[in-house]
């Protein structure tokens, strides 16, 4: 492919992205992580469940009181666009809306236009080895706030937890509530497989984001008639664990091998996290390609 230049999706128009710089200082996103966002993945020309990506993010600025930048239908022409002016076939759109600009004061403004910034990157696949080998989670204590089901962007601990997992050569840190239970990743959900073969994982409730991924799994792991139970696990469960994996878009289903120092059964990834890997990929490919056209509205309500 020859050397295309990146462009971005800024307030209104698309910008060299090494220009993208022009987002206001009073950008409320800027000085209060007042914002919400998504990160939708890109295979083989598909946008990987854009619907519930859309209706998520629909939900977040809900919960906000953000207003939607722009209706449904031109919000997903400008997800192709940028992922066609960046040459995307395998990687993922990252999309951005804050509560716009205005002067500083913590109250919401009277009146403020959300201002919404996309963009789009190549990115390889997880590596086969990877999803073989499995990769190392450390624990570290959640310090995030009590309304881990909105995709806000202030991820300051999660940024924290996943500089320590990093620090420590693990791949991701699982995050652990006050009463010892995991609650999930810093960019992912968090699942288990007990020793009689029940796939574990926490409800969705307001210490965790519901993962598209995480959704897309749990409907697969009922069609392949696994034993689910949407429950809290402690991380010496998940020691004792016969498999655990996190999930998200970018990484679908990730063999945990090792969590902190305990090798997780044989430290390799296990039948039910590939039988999941495999129904996913195989599900990934079913879905329509971007080039299709626009895929339904779904139940967007901005
Ligand atoms: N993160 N939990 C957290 C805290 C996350 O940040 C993410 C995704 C998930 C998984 O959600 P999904 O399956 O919809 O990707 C769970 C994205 C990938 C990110 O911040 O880059």
């Amino acid at each position: 492919m020859p050397l295309m230049s990146r462009i971005a999706w800024v307030d209104g128009r698309y910008v060299e992205h090494g220009e993208a710089y022009a987002v206001h200082i009073e950008d409320r996103g800027y000085q209060f992580a007042d914002g919400v966002y998504e990160v939708i993945h890109i295979e083989d020309g598909r946008l990987v469940d854009e619907c519930p990506h859309l209706d998520r993010l629909a939900r977040s600025l809900g919960a906000l009181a953000i207003a939607a930048p722009m209706a449904r239908r031109p919000l997903q022409r400008i997800l192709r666009e940028i992922a066609r002016r960046n040459g995307v076939e395998h990687g993922l759109v990252y999309l951005q809306v804050t509560r716009g600009v205005a002067r500083r004061r913590h109250a919401f403004p009277d009146a403020a236009r959300p201002v919404m910034v996309v963009t789009a990157r190549s990115e390889a696949h997880p590596a086969p080895a990877l999803l073989e080998d499995g990769v190392a989670v450390v624990t570290l204590p959640d310090q995030r706030w009590a309304r881990c089901d909105i995709k806000s962007v202030a991820l300051l601990a999660n940024v924290l937890a996943r500089q320590a997992a990093s620090a420590a050569g693990a791949a991701e840190a699982w995050l652990v509530d006050r009463d010892g239970r995991i609650t999930e990743g810093g960019s992912s959900n968090a699942w288990i497989v007990t020793v009689d073969g029940r796939l574990v994982t926490r409800p969705a409730d307001n210490a965790i984001l519901d993962g598209i991924t995480r959704r897309a799994i749990l409907r697969l792991a009922s069609e392949q008639g696994m034993k689910v139970e949407q429950r809290g696990f402690t991380s010496r469960e998940a020691m004792a664990a016969r498999e655990a994996f996190f999930s998200n878009s970018s990484s679908w289903v990730m063999p945990v091998t090792r969590i902190d120092d305990t090798v997780i059964a044989n430290g390799r990834a296990g039948s039910l996290s590939r039988s999941l890997n495999a129904a996913y990929r195989a599900r990934i490919a079913e879905l329509p390609r971007m080039a299709d056209g626009l895929t339904p509205m779904g139940n967007w309500t901005p």
